[in-house]
């Protein structure tokens, strides 16, 4: 894991000191809140529909367990007991008093945390898959290139007042667990002769206007990776709209120009800036993968584990569902889901993330990670320490076993927090995991993801989701939309519009419907929702959806 240098730490606590100040002259009247809103975005801090947010970086959703025990302290003393997890590998506090903010920012630099670049037309934080390091599919891990980006990128004086935000994500491994063809830039590990580099990816997004990225490159030697990652974003700093936020993203300039023109501007700032390079990056480079060393795995025996599988069934299925194959022998990624069934997807109590930081130092070498699917991982467990740690998830009622399955919802904060909501997001969300627990069928259903957006900005990935449920108003009245068959991994896609929205009484029944119907639909129980989709098309799923309108066409 990256620690801070001195020069780091001197950084942060600058800023915090600057905000300080800054602070004390809104609270004072001498700041008007139009006066103070750029200064506050540039150390995360939003107004909302209700209060404040603090939106605080958890760098490639990385940390340790004395950053977590401080997330929990800031939920506890500056909240109201809960922080909310979201897509982005982020916190969000969302009822933090104005004036304690430079406290929480003081505190957080405390453990090498901060919300720099957490808002704001700059590069946001980096996000990476969840399980680098860890998983057993994996080429490399990606976190050092991510930190380096981070690094790079932090206070980068040509990039903090670009068109619009700008969103890098990174994976290490073939199966995408990050989403990169939904980013400005999706970096992906692949292996040439025996060297690594990298595909790009440029003008994937979400938002308003759903785009898969396009391919720049194939490979990308490693060497090349800032110079080139740089280029990218100064052609789109030059080139990008200004004139229209909704078409200032880079998905648009892709579109607009074209990605054969992309590449031919990108090539030619890339020829400009590679030589300025001289090596100091991969020498940074050299160093922070050192700080990325793989813990001291130790060797146990695994056969108590096997045991406790074989006569508890709780335990087994909580296995079968929660648990990622590791690289090492011996060794599992283990996946808590904080979507217990009816609780608001991503939120965690102060005391549930004093229970897995604690767990973490126990038995996890100390670190945990945020996914973007809104679940905390412990990256690094022995199976023989499993059942102790399942009887402790327990008792925080953090074991829920629906890792991947239907109630496994990303939703966003909507209505009940945020500004720009059309719709509530994470009631639906509750009902729906509601209701498939108490059908029991959510083990039958197998893989399955639903993804909620509150508004048409897409903070829940409504449009990778399986099934996608988009909040619209409709004449003041809350609507929701079906799309179905997006895909957020490297076979990513966008769902298609099912037809006409639901009213928030009819989108619960609605999904139930669809769900049983795919059941009826699927050719073995082994193939999935999205596996059934592209083999039947959208058809069958729109007459289910819409039983009414069939039998008016007949
Ligand atoms: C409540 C405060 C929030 C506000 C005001 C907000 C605002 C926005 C806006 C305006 C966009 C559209 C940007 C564009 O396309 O240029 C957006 C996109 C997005 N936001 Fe949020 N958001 C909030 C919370 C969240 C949360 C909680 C998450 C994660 C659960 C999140 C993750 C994302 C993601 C993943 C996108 C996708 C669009 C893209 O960049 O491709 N945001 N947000
Ligand atoms: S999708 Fe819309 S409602 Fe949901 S968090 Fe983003 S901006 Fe807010």
């Amino acid at each position: 894991m990256y620690k801070y240098n001195d020069f780091d730490e001197s950084f942060v606590r600058e800023r915090v000191a600057q905000f300080r100040g800054q602070v004390a002259r809104r609270i004072d009247g001498s700041l008007t809140e139009d006066e103070f809103k750029p200064l506050r975005l540039m150390n995360g801090l939003y107004l909302q529909l209700h209060a404040y947010m603090l939106r605080v970086a958890v760098p490639y959703g990385t940390l340790n367990s004395a950053q977590m025990d401080m997330l929990a302290h800031l939920a506890q003393t500056y909240d109201k007991g809960y922080g909310h997890f979201t897509t982005r590998q982020n916190i969000q506090y969302n009822w933090p008093e104005l004036g304690d903010v430079p406290d929480m920012l003081s505190n957080l630099a405390d453990v090498g945390m901060h919300a720099i670049q957490t808002s704001g037309n700059t590069i946001r934080n980096v996000t990476a898959d969840h399980f680098a390091g860890a998983a057993a599919d994996e080429i490399a891990d990606p976190r050092p290139v991510a930190e380096l980006l981070r690094q790079w990128s932090t206070d980068h004086p040509e990039f903090q007042f670009m068109p619009r935000k700008f969103k890098i994500a990174i994976t290490g491994s073939p199966n995408d667990r990050a989403v990169t063809k939904a980013h400005d830039i999706g970096l992906r590990m692949v292996l040439r002769d025996g060297a690594a580099g990298y595909e790009v990816i440029v003008g994937g997004g979400l938002g308003r206007t759903p785009m898969i990225g396009k391919v720049i490159t194939d490979f990308l030697p490693q060497a090349d990776l800032l110079p080139y990652v740089e280029a990218i974003v100064s052609v789109w700093n030059r080139l990008g709209r200004r004139d229209n936020k909704y078409k200032s993203r880079i998905k648009i300039t892709v579109h607009e120009h074209g990605i054969d023109e992309i590449r031919r501007l990108v090539d030619a700032r890339f020829a400009v800036i590679r030589p300025t390079f001289s090596g100091v990056d991969q020498e940074m480079l050299a160093e922070i993968e050192a700080q990325f060393a793989a813990p001291a795995f130790k060797i146990a025996d695994t056969k108590g584990y096997e045991a406790v599988r074989l006569t508890n069934p709780a335990f087994r299925s909580w296995t079968d569902t929660n648990l990622t194959q590791h690289r090492a022998d011996g060794y599992a990624i283990v996946s808590i889901s904080i979507k217990k069934h009816g609780a608001t997807p991503g939120d965690a109590t102060a005391d549930q993330m004093r229970v897995m930081a604690d767990l973490a130092r126990t038995y996890g070498h100390d670190e945990l990670r945020i996914s973007h699917e809104q679940n905390v991982i412990l990256p690094h467990v022995h199976k023989s320490d499993l059942p102790k740690l399942y009887a402790a998830l327990r008792s925080a009622d953090l074991a829920t076993a629906n890792i991947g399955l239907a109630s496994d919802i990303i939703a966003c904060p909507g209505m009940d927090y945020c500004a720009l909501a059309t719709a509530r997001s994470i009631p639906i969300a509750q009902e729906i995991a509601t209701r498939f627990d108490e059908l029991k069928i959510e083990h039958d259903i197998g893989a399955l993801k639903i993804k909620i957006s509150g508004c048409i900005n897409a903070c829940g990935h409504h449009h990778v989701g399986h099934i996608g449920i988009l909040g619209l108003d409709r004449a003041g009245v809350e609507n929701y939309q079906i799309t179905l068959g997006g895909d957020h991994t490297e076979t990513a896609a966008v769902g298609e519009r099912a037809g006409p929205g639901f009213s928030a009484a009819e989108i619960v029944p609605a999904i139930e419907r669809l769900v049983l119907g795919y059941m009826d639909l699927r050719q073995a129980s082994d193939e999935t929702f999205l596996e059934a989709y592209r083999r039947l098309g959208v058809a069958p799923f729109k007459a289910i959806l819409y039983p009414q309108e069939k039998a008016n066409a007949a």
